[in-house]
């Protein structure tokens, strides 16, 4: 089925099942490689988009559930205003070691800052919990965008209970996108 979905500010029309997740979409559809694979199970963040503004896991998100919502990618961030700055500061602090989660990582950040320009610890641990980083580049984070501190919320232990995947993604969990 024909899908048009509005990602970084462009119309994109993809012929896909309504189940495929969105990060399937952007990854193996559209050659947008930037949101990466990680747990396919919304448990590490490295997929994390944003949908209206709001932070996103991408690997859950079924196609059909878009809609004619804006979609927002780490490829289209730094044409916000906040992003940018994010973006700046990220690379200022040199804050990624192997990099994969840190798309995810700024995500997770500018949606914070442009709801919440002025985070308090706990909307930091909040909106930055969720976003795990295998190489603990947390310091850094918390040095970058904030001049704040995360606490020590955030979690390094990710779960791969089968349980935990939803009905509908058991078919693409044994399938990394490309
Ligand atoms: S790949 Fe989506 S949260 Fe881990
Ligand atoms: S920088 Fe390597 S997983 Fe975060």
């Amino acid at each position: 089925m024909a899908y048009t979905i509005k990602v970084n500010g462009k119309p994109r029309t993809v012929d896909v099942e309504g189940d495929t997740p969105l990060l399937w979409v952007l990854r193996d559809v559209l050659d947008m490689k930037g949101s990466k694979f990680g747990c396919g199970m919304a448990l590490c963040g490295a997929c994390t988009v944003h949908i209206d503004g709001q932070a996103t896991r991408s690997c859950v998100t079924p196609i059909s559930a878009v809609g004619a919502a804006s979609v927002t990618t780490i490829e289209g961030v730094g044409a916000t205003p906040v992003g940018k700055k994010v973006q700046a500061a990220w690379t200022e602090i040199d804050v990624p070691q192997c990099g994969y989660c840190q798309a995810g990582q700024i995500m997770s950040a500018t949606a914070l800052l442009t709801k919440t320009p002025k985070p308090t610890d706990a909307d930091i641990d909040a909106a930055m919990q969720g976003n795990i980083c295998r190489c603990a580049t947390y310091g850094r984070i918390r040095a970058a965008p904030w001049g704040s501190r995360l606490s020590g919320a955030v979690a390094f232990g990710v779960s791969r209970s089968s349980s935990m995947i939803r009905p509908s993604y058991r078919r693409w969990a044994g399938r990394r996108p490309s």
